[in-house]
């Protein structure tokens, strides 16, 4: 006891220097380099073939990407997403590629969307997975293609003609857009699970 209070200055001292390292680097250091990112940095500069038929330049496919980047914040994907594959748990049979930093240095993950929590699964590699029309069906109510699924509807992205048929609006159409172009050209090896006994 008597020792702590002997040195009670000097930890004091190392209190408020570890302090202020921690604001250095989980707050400020992290500050700075959001604001390096060019807003256009890592867009596309190329419209993929398999979205050519929606989006005629790659402007406007960069315009889709960002506001689908907006909605994903906007509707709380993250809360229950990831966009993180951690190089442990052999997470990279699952998921693909593990991350690297470099990936998240584009304008797409301003603010940066790596996600505290998995109720859903990691979606860093989600390009490809699925087609567009089976994320439409989701989006509009998850359970029409996984019917234990917990997620929420999105139906208020989409929109109904003079028909009566819901087909997507444009939000439901950019937030497509954006997660066809999660980890693009990134495999994902899940054919090499081993078969479980
Ligand atoms: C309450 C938590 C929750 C929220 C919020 C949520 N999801 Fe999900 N999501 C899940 C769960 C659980 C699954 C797994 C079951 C399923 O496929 O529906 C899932 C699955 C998915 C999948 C399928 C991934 C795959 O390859 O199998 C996609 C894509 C997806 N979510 C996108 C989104 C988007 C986009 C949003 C925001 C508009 C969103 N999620 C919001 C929980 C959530």
């Amino acid at each position: 006891m008597k020792i702590i209070e002997k040195f009670s200055g000097v930890f004091l001292i190392a209190g408020l220097f570890l302090l202020l390292g921690a604001m250095l680097s989980l707050g400020i250091v992290p500050a700075m380099m959001v604001d390096r990112v060019h807003p256009q940095q890592g867009l596309p500069l190329e419209v993929p073939e398999d979205q050519r038929i929606h989006y005629a330049s790659a402007k406007e496919y960069q315009a889709a990407l960002l506001l689908g980047r907006d909605i994903y914040v906007a509707e709380g994907c993250w809360h229950c997403h990831s966009q993180y594959v951690r190089p442990v748990a052999n997470e990279n049979l699952q998921y693909g590629p593990v991350s690297t930093p470099g990936e998240y240095q584009t304008a797409l993950h301003r603010p940066q969307l790596l996600g505290t929590r998995r109720v859903g699964p990691d979606l860093s590699r989600e390009a490809g997975k699925k087609s567009d029309d089976w994320h439409y069906a989701h989006l509009y109510d998850p359970r029409f293609t996984v019917p234990d699924s917990v997620m929420p509807g999105y139906p208020w992205l989409f929109e109904r003609n003079a028909d009566g048929q819901i087909l997507p609006g444009p939000k439901a159409k950019a937030l497509v857009a954006y997660l066809q172009n999660l980890g693009r050209g990134m495999e994902t090896d899940v054919g090499d699970l081993p078969p479980r006994e």
